[in-house]
């Protein structure tokens, strides 16, 4: 279920870590979110080809990685038919800036220990079409390894997708973690019906309506935002009250809170 509506004190969520100031979904951009004080990393896992699950966007790796570089003859190829192996060799850092040159593409273990004690961590489950079983990777992870359990014990995680057969095959999985639905504010039967195995919806900011807000918590469902990097948006997302915002720069949100903080 939802926490309590906490009016213009929500939580602040590093979408892919602090991507506006370091390589997204690195263990440094995880760091910085850590570091700001925001209240949860959000990241997005896929599978390799050898079933490891890792931290990962884009459905190609040519925008953030050397894929060109290193193997040339597949730089187009999804980045799933890649083992973890192959992964592992990719520079996931340098195409940001050249400090962050040798910087690997995490595992999905990396951001539950990146995060420490108090950061919370929302997994996005990316591409599931590509990524074959990954929620049941998924789930026996957060169940078996020392990494999760501790941040799962206390409901520090959270799993999320577009996709709503993926979540609810997570969901029925793994009942003990919340699952978050992402897309478009429906209509009011099929937030209902979204309540019933859903504990919140993450919906684009810039087509949020201002009655949804109203809406999605007469359902019984949190409210998050994506990606909102402009103060003068974080500020009327605030004034809306929605329960987490999810930022490429949770240093300025967390500046933000604190100012116009009760
Ligand atoms: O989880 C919110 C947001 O990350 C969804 O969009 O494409 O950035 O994963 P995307
Ligand atoms: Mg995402």
């Amino acid at each position: 279920g939802r926490g309590p509506a906490r009016g213009r004190t929500p939580d602040v969520v590093g979408h892919r870590g602090s991507s506006g100031l370091a390589p997204e979904n690195t263990v440094p951009s995880f760091r910085l979110s850590r570091v700001h004080g925001a209240d949860r990393i959000e990241t997005d896992v896929q599978l390799s080809a050898d079933g490891e699950p890792f931290l990962f966007h884009d459905d190609i790796a040519t925008r953030t990685t050397d894929v060109e570089q290193v193997f040339p003859d597949r730089a187009g190829d999804p980045v799933t038919s890649f083992t973890w192996a192959e992964l592992s060799r990719l520079d996931a850092g340098a195409y940001f800036a050249r400090e962050f040159t040798g910087t690997r593409i995490p595992s999905l273990r990396d951001v539950a220990l990146a995060a420490g004690p108090r950061t919370q961590v929302n997994v996005e489950l990316k591409s599931p079409a590509n990524s074959s079983g990954v929620e049941q990777v998924l789930a026996d992870a957060l169940r078996h390894d020392p990494a999760w359990r501790g941040l799962v014990a206390r409901r520090h995680v959270v799993v999320s997708s577009f996709d709503s057969g993926s979540l609810r095959t997570f969901a029925s999985l793994a009942p003990e973690v919340p699952v978050l639905q992402i897309g478009a504010i429906p209509d009011d039967a099929t937030l209902a019906e979204w309540a019933t195995w859903a504990a919140g919806v993450v919906t684009n900011h810039l087509r949020l309506a201002p009655e949804d807000v109203q809406r999605v918590r007469r359902a019984g469902l949190s409210l998050s935002v994506y990606t909102v990097n402009d103060p003068a948006q974080m500020r009327a997302m605030m004034a809306l009250g929605v329960d987490a915002i999810i930022t490429d720069f949770p240093d300025v949100l967390m500046r933000l809170r604190r100012d116009t903080g009760p």
